[in-house]
Order: C-alpha cells, then sequence, then structure tokens
C-alpha cells in the first residue's frame, strides 16, 4: 500500500492516499473510524460543479474522464481538501458532508500480495534432507520456498533433490521437454525448445502449462550458472493477487470465474488446447492458469468482449504491479520451487551463459492427463 498521511492536528483526522480510493479517519471517542471514497465519487460531488444559488449538481459523472489523478489531500480545520493532479481543481468535503453520504465505513483491506523475500529463503546449508519439512511448509503456507545454498557443480545435485522430494510425496512428471529441462540458449538435452524459456528474452508473469488439461502442480528451478547481466526471477502469489482483486471490483473477480478462453501451445511438433477460466476456486484454493503467450484469440459473444478486457486487464495488471512482486536472484547451487497452480513466475532479460535447470512434480496419488503422453 502506498500512502501519504496528512492529518488536522486540531480535530485529529486523517486521511490516507491509495490509487483509487482516498480514506479519511475521524475519531470517535476514544477510537477512530474510517471511511473510503473513491477517486471517481470524489469528483463526481466535488463543491464546484453545483450551481451558485441553487447548489444542484451541473455534471453528470459521464462527464468526467476515465482517468482522475489525484495530486494530494489534506484535512483541514473540518474539512477534506483534495488537489486534482489532471487539471490542477481544488475540490473542498466537509467532514461532516461526507460521513452523512459515506458508502464504505470501516472497510477492512484487503492486502496486496506479499513481497518480502525472506519469507520464502531458507538456509540450505542444513543439508536437503534437513531442509525438505521446512521447504515443503513453505510451499503450502506461501506458494514457494527459495532454498540458499552453494555447490561447486549443482548440475550434479539435481538427482538428490529428485530423490530428497520424491521421498516426500512429490513424483517428478516429464513433459515435451523431457524429464529435465535445461534452460539455456544453447541447450542440447530437450525437445521442443522452440520456445521463451530457451532464449535470453525477458518473459513477463505467467503459469507453466496451462494448455494442458492438469498443468503441473509445482516446478523445481536450480540454478546451474549465473547471468552476465540480467537474469533476475519474479513471482507473484496469484491467490492473494485474485483475492485483492476481488476486494476492489468483484463483478471483474466474477467475471474472471466464469469466462472461459482458450489456451493454445503450438510449437514445431507439439501442439495442445485447452478450454478454461484463468482462475477457478478448487476446494476453497484459487487456480490460476495465466500466460499471454499460450492465450488463442479471445472468441467471446460481442456484447461481453468489452467487460472481459476490462476484467481481464485490471488482475493483469495488479499481477504486473511490482509491488506485489518477489524478486530475486537464482543464484548457482540455490533452488527455487514453486506452485505452479498459485504462483505466477517470470523473469528479466539476461546476457551470458545463465543456466538453470527446471523439474516438474505432481504430489503423488494426483494425476495428469499429460505427463505420459507428453514427454
Ligand atoms: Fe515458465
Amino acid at each position: 500500500m502506498l500512502f501519504r498521511m496528512v492529518a488536522d492536528s486540531e480535530a485529529m483526522s486523517r486521511v490516507e492516499l491509495h490509487d483509487d480510493f482516498v480514506r479519511v479517519f475521524t475519531p470517535e471517542g476514544a477510537a477512530e473510524r474510517h471511511a473510503d471514497f473513491h477517486l471517481r465519487w470524489l469528483r463526481h460531488n466535488c463543491d464546484v460543479d453545483r450551481h451558485p444559488t441553487t447548489g444542484e449538481r451541473t455534471i453528470d459523472s459521464a462527464e468526467l474522464p476515465d482517468e482522475l489523478a489525484l495530486g494530494s489531500a489534506a484535512v483541514d480545520d473540518g474539512v477534506l481538501r483534495v488537489t486534482w493532479s489532471h487539471d490542477g481543481r481544488v475540490s473542498r468535503y466537509p467532514l461532516e458532508w461526507l460521513r452523512r453520504h459515506a458508502y464504505a465505513t470501516d472497510r477492512i483491506e484487503v492486502p496486496r500480495p506479499p513481497s518480502d523475500v525472506r519469507a520464502l529463503e531458507l538456509d540450505g546449508a542444513r543439508g536437503l534432507e534437513a531442509i525438505t519439512s521446512d521447504l515443503l511448509s513453505r510451499l503450502e503456507k506461501v506458494g514457494a520456498a527459495v532454498v540458499r545454498r552453494e555447490h561447486d557443480r549443482p548440475e550434479a545435485e539435481t538427482e538428490a533433490w529428485i530423490d530428497v522430494l520424491g521421498a516426500r510425496g512429490l513424483r517428478i512428471i516429464g513433459t515435451h521437454f523431457g524429464r529435465i529441462e535445461d534452460l539455456r540458449t544453447d541447450n542440447t538435452t530437450n525437445t521442443n525448445i522452440d520456445q521463451l524459456g530457451y532464449t535470453n528474452a525477458a518473459i513477463e508473469l505467467h503459469t507453466d502449462q496451462p494448455f494442458l488439461d492438469e498443468p503441473p502442480r509445482y516446478q523445481l528451478l536450480q540454478g546451474i550458472r549465473d547471468a552476465n547481466q540480467g537474469g533476475d526471477t519474479v513471482l507473484v502469489d496469484g491467490e492473494a493477487a485474485f483475492r485483492y482483486l476481488q476486494s476492489l471490483d468483484r463483478d471483474a473477480a466474477e467475471l474472471l470465474l466464469r469466462t472461459s478462453i482458450r489456451f493454445h501451445r503450438k510449437q514445431k511438433n507439439f501442439e495442445r488446447e485447452v478450454i478454461s477460466p484463468i482462475v477457478t476456486i478448487r476446494a476453497g484454493r484459487v487456480f490460476v492458469r495465466s500466460s499471454y503467450f499460450t492465450e488463442a484469440p479471445y472468441q467471446l459473444p460481442f456484447d461481453r468482449m468489452s467487460a472481459w478486457y476490462r476484467a481481464h486487464d485490471q488482475f493483469v495488471r495488479i499481477l504486473r504491479d511490482p509491488r506485489n512482486h518477489y524478486a530475486f536472484r537464482i543464484r548457482p547451487g540455490n533452488v527455487l520451487i514453486y506452485d505452479n497452480h498459485r504462483m505466477l513466475h517470470g523473469r528479466t532479460e539476461f546476457s551470458g551463459a545463465r543456466w538453470l535447470r527446471g523439474v516438474y512434480f505432481n504430489a503423488t496419488g494426483t494425476s495428469s492427463s499429460d505427463d505420459e503422453t507428453s514427454g
């Protein structure tokens, strides 16, 4: 949450500026209450747009620009004063008037997706087996874990990771790339490498293999060789992002749940597609499929397309907001493991001989319609 706070020292009222709304705090006895007001609502109710003698409103909200920008807001002498940066206007709202017309009093805010990498990190010096319980509990709780570990030849440790995780119920699955992926620009060990992962290009946030009926549940990414420049990893918690969207725009969130689109992966020697919503709820958990490079052109009814784009873009803008990201480097020897049904991942462009190893897992006992046929 990014906001500024300006206090009215006499009345002890204060205001916070958020992205799309203003929160006004007012004292009530020993307690403090707050009310949230959308920027659009505030501008629609600007005191300047009133007839000077009758006091009637002189504009309709439809006359306002789609984008409103707020420069500053302060409470002074019982009045909220807002300065709009897009046209320089100053609007005034007596606190008593705001209190009478409040529509979101004491609203509890859903937090943004978390971004503190320390919540993911584990010290791998204890050894693989000693750390696995902590790793699996982080994976369950926050959707990912990063093991900070050094090794002279990390590539010699990949099988040990597979064994340790296998003993704890994570079954390795092959994909159309093979059993273990060598994510490097000079790849010689995998099939179907005509895709972004094997280049040095930036890859925006996505989930892996949304075009399968059952995408792999987990991916392990092991650092083997560092990039000269770039190659940073970015993760975002898709479940937290969706809950955040629900709190801002429930209709947009519901549209994501009930609109199916086509995911289509077509490579030289591989093709697969699936029709599914981007977000589904499974046993109370949010399951995200999202990759801009495998979405087929949308074919929705004409009268649903505009609303769909608004909902979709709103969700992806939350996902892509750097304030909502875990950003870190997978160093040689380090291991990232993430829940591919919950977390989206991406990387920055890089130069040099960066080499990551990728291994997919499902939980033992879960079925995947694709892991045998696509390998
Ligand atoms: Fe990926």
